[in-house]
């Protein structure tokens, strides 16, 4: 493993949850298994008025309660703290810059960090832009000396204008081979799997299109509700909350052609093209497309759970979406035909996150098969929780006759104890130090998604009569969904915690 350059990583909007929960853990994963580089050194920069020992000490705090897998050290965790340091600036004020562009110096100085830069904006969007503009004028994006680079988390505009407007207003200052745009859900190991699975074995590619896939459906279940981020969900919705990024990220690397090679443009071109071949949905199609949901009030095993419209921060008339489901085309020769379906929501049975590849049934049926094998083999990818991959297929019940009975084929990442599997975040920070960008989402990538969800948007925002079906909180959404899917055979997973187990109704 390569160890990063030495660098000076800087995150704005240290006093924030992300830096402690996430970031700061995350680093510390990383030293733990001396991935950082020799000489490092760590700058939290937010308006509050904190020393360095407060924040040290507040950041060991989050070290200890939410690092992953990981074996905590007392001793090694005050080391790394060691390298952390804290800078009070209002980050909206351009002659601030200044003061903040001196101490980096010093710190460069002192710790040896070879004038090499990351920055972390870990800030409300409306600060993108403000920040960026101010690290240029100040001559902080530059990369004359050592290299500059900036990681920003979605959202990455709120639809198709301002995520353009954001591109450009980031390009300004920095070159889009220094932008970074965190797209958790590249970090994780099992969406990277999605890649191998398919480009180092023979035996899927035959079989991965039109010719042999019935369907794709990919889910992407919570349990929870929206668990006091009231305020920020009501202005976003499942389908800017996940969809347009996490999930278009997934079709992407589940549907695209084999890249030329293994770097970031490659895959990246790759992935692009998928996105800019999703057939886009006609505004009347919207309706029969798309069906969006909100949870209401439900009683789960005695437990009263309140609906959306109830939760801290919502607007009690709230037409926002915590459930969506969309049934799309891509308009490419591989998959020319082939429906995919995604679904997401909130306050659904159980977590999970999977793909799941239905291939067609045989062309002439020998045997009597009972419904559950009629769409039999089915390749599940579990990206969470119980990591894995099944695979469905027919086999002979034992005994008289010819009668066909599905069983699994399964691997689970728990089987491998020995290997740690890194955090997304942990993943994705070590990337942006070594200057790979490969699982950050590109500016045009982001363009093409918001892209598709334009009539989507539109539709919803213009059209008072469009449907919101409510759903009692912890079922799998709306009735309605099901209708996307044609064929009355077929019907969507309803898969559990564990990946081997279906139902309505998992167990909790
Ligand atoms: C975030 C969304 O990007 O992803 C959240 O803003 C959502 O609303 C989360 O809960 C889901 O991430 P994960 O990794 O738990 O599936």
């Amino acid at each position: 493993m390569d160890k990063p350059k030495n660098l000076t990583m800087v995150i704005f909007g240290a006093s924030g949850d992300l830096t402690f929960r996430k970031l700061i853990p995350s680093l510390y994963a990383l030293y733990n298994q001396k991935m950082l580089p020799d000489k490092f050194h760590v700058l939290g920069v937010s308006r509050t008025v904190i020393t360095d020992d407060s924040f040290r000490e507040k950041m060991q705090e989050g070290i200890r309660k939410f690092s992953e897998n990981i074996h905590l050290d007392e001793q090694q965790i005050s080391e790394f703290t060691s390298h952390l340091s804290y800078f009070q600036m209002d980050m909206s004020v351009e002659e601030e810059y200044s003061r903040l562009k001196a101490a980096l110096n010093e710190r460069n100085m002192t710790e040896g960090t070879d004038s090499n830069y990351l920055f972390y904006l870990s800030m409300p969007p409306a600060m993108f832009g403000v920040i960026s503009d101010n690290l240029g004028r100040a001559g902080l994006s530059d990369p004359f000396d050592g290299f500059r680079r900036l990681i920003i988390e979605k959202p990455f505009g709120y639809d198709l204008a301002s995520g353009l407007e954001l591109n450009r207003k980031l390009h300004q200052s920095f070159a889009e081979d220094q932008i970074y745009r965190i797209d958790h859900y590249l970090g994780k190991e099992t969406v990277q799997n999605l890649l191998v699975m398919r480009f180092s074995n023979g035996i899927f590619e035959p079989l991965w299109n039109r010719n042999y896939v019935h369907h794709v459906e990919i889910t992407s279940a919570e349990s929870i509700g929206v668990e006091g981020r009231g305020g920020y969900y009501d202005g976003s919705g499942a389908l800017r909350d996940m969809l347009q990024n996490h999930l278009l990220q997934v079709v992407g690397l589940t549907a695209m052609e084999p890249p030329s090679a293994m770097d970031a443009d490659s895959i990246r071109n790759e992935t692009l093209k998928v996105l800019q071949s999703l057939r886009p949905i006609r505004k009347e199609d919207v309706p029969l497309q798309v069906i969006r949901g909100q949870y209401t009030a439900s009683n789960i095993n005695g437990e009263v759970i309140p609906g959306y419209r109830e939760e801290p921060g919502v607007n009690a008339e709230s037409r926002t979406e915590t459930f969506v489901a969309v049934k799309f085309f891509i308009d490419s020769w591989r998959w020319g035909g082939v429906p995919f379906y995604i679904r997401t929501g909130k306050s659904l049975p159980t977590r999970v996150t999977e793909v799941v590849v239905h291939f067609k049934p045989t062309p002439h049926g020998l045997f009597q098969q009972d419904e559950a094998c009629r769409s039999c083999n089915q390749l599940i990818i579990r990206i969470q929780p119980d990591e894995g991959i099944l695979l469905k297929f027919g086999m002979k019940q034992p005994g008289a006759g010819f009668n066909v009975k599905s069983v699994n084929m399964d691997f689970h990442y728990s089987d491998l104890s020995d290997v740690h599997l890194p955090s997304a975040y942990e993943r994705l920070l070590y990337d942006a130090m070594t200057g790979d960008s490969t699982l950050y989402a590109r500016a045009d990538a982001v363009e093409a998604a918001w892209k598709f969800v334009a009539p989507i948007q539109e539709v919803w925002n213009n059209d008072p009569t469009q449907k919101i079906y409510g759903y009692p909180a912890g079922t799998w959404g709306p009735e309605n969904a099901d209708s996307l899917i044609e064929d009355k055979e077929m019907t969507w997973r309803y898969p559990c915690a564990s990946l081997t187990e279906t139902g309505n109704y998992c167990e909790l």
